[in-house]
């Protein structure tokens, strides 16, 4: 492989973000990855060069062109404050032909709203938690007015999840996020809509066990070891669930009381079920090199897709990569694979352009003579 430079590109936008108090640490995390994956590759034997962006992207690009990198690792999680701007990050770099790791562009803006990838997942029978959708129209805290809207929620049984449709991180989930009657039901939706300015996604509230995969590759694409989320330390009062906090606030009660275990102790005809879900899912979305998929094990023995993660936090401490180390990689091993997979792809791609340009050639006698 004839793989020199990386340059690794995130979003540095912290000054820019509308919402601060509600998700600062997971931004902040970016930077912190971003010098994880520098260290990995020159450990590695590989030359690095680190390209923020900030909000001039004309520079940014200009920077890109100047390093001259064979790859490009994608780290960026939105760009100008708005992690909805993550797939224009994506889109970018393919105009510009640079050949960057991850996901493109739709699979990135497919799996960031929530509604429309379960649409997709469900049309395709992969199965994954009833849910619906209040928008932008209850701002105004008229909820009594639309009352009819939001009591027929399409057969949707107590308790309930609200979500922001497209936000990553459990950015906007705490324990009040689960609901179990109307009037609640509707407060949180309105706390939804008005702090998060996008509409929320309610879905049903699935109680059992909580399961990430990690799933990696292009061709045939394969499943890591399951990592679970062990909730045994929470009262029954509280819901399952893993919040803000829980992730992110390292020194809270929640958070201690998350952990994750990896590989989870589940029978392998579990496993095989959970992974045969994330392959398709994977493959329905159109992810590349990697991605994670989280899932809650249903009442009715179904494993129930929450989400899939096309750009997944792959911080040395992430669970992605937990589970690359259950599966044998080490951390600079594991970049470095995701680095290779994404040069192999290209070459592949560009060596499919080629054979289809000579073939064109040998036929030109064919138009020259007509
Ligand atoms: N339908 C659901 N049933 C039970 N728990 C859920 C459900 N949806 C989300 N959660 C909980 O909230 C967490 C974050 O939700 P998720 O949909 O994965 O959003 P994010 O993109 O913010 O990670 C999940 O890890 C899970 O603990
Ligand atoms: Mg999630």
């Amino acid at each position: 492989m004839n793989l020199k430079k990386v340059a690794i590109i995130y979003n540095d936008d912290m000054d820019m973000l509308i919402e601060k108090e509600h998700s600062i640490t997971s931004w902040e995390g970016v930077i912190d990855t971003a010098k994880s994956v520098e260290a990995a590759l020159k450990s590695e034997g590989l030359s690095t060069t680190l390209i923020p962006l900030r909000d001039k992207v004309e520079d940014f690009i200009k920077t890109i062109k100047l390093e001259n990198a064979d790859i490009i690792f994608n780290l960026c999680e939105g760009a100008m404050g708005k992690s909805a701007f993550e797939m224009n990050v994506a889109a970018v770099l393919e105009l510009f032909g640079f050949r960057f790791t991850g996901s493109g562009p739709l699979t990135l803006s497919l799996a960031l709203n929530k509604a429309r990838a379960k649409g997709i997942l469900a049309y395709h029978g992969i199965p994954t938690p009833k849910f619906t959708i209040y928008d932008l129209r209850f701002t105004n805290l008229e909820i009594t007015n639309r009352q009819s809207k939001i009591e027929n929620r399409k057969s949707l049984s107590f308790p309930l999840i609200v979500k922001p449709v497209q936000e990553d991180a459990s950015i906007g989930i705490d324990q009040d996020a689960v609901v179990k009657n109307m009037s609640t039901l509707k407060n949180r939706v309105n706390y939804v809509i008005k702090s998060y300015k996008q509409p929320a996604i309610v879905e049903e509230y699935i109680d059992g066990r909580e399961f990430n995969i990690a799933v990696m590759g292009n061709h045939k694409p394969k499943a890591l070891p399951v990592s679970e989320i062990d909730f045994s330390r929470f009262s029954e009062n509280n819901p399952k669930i893993c919040t803000y906090e829980a992730k992110w606030v390292t020194d809270s009660p929640i958070y201690l009381k998350t952990p994750p275990i990896c590989p989870a102790d589940i029978p392998r005809e579990l496993e095989q079920k959970l992974f045969s879900i994330a392959l398709k899912a994977y493959n329905v979305l159109g992810c590349r090199d990697y991605a994670r998929v989280d899932m809650r094990m249903g009442e009715d023995g179904i494993p129930k897709i929450l989400e899939v993660n096309p750009n997944p936090d792959i911080s040395p401490n992430a669970g992605f990569v937990r589970s690359a180390a259950a599966y044998g990689f080490s951390y600079p091993q594991l970049i470095l694979e995701i680095v290779g997979m994404t040069y192999n792809r290209y070459q592949k791609t560009e060596n499919r352009k080629e054979e289809t340009g000579k073939r064109k050639e040998d036929c030109s006698f064919l138009i020259s003579n007509s």
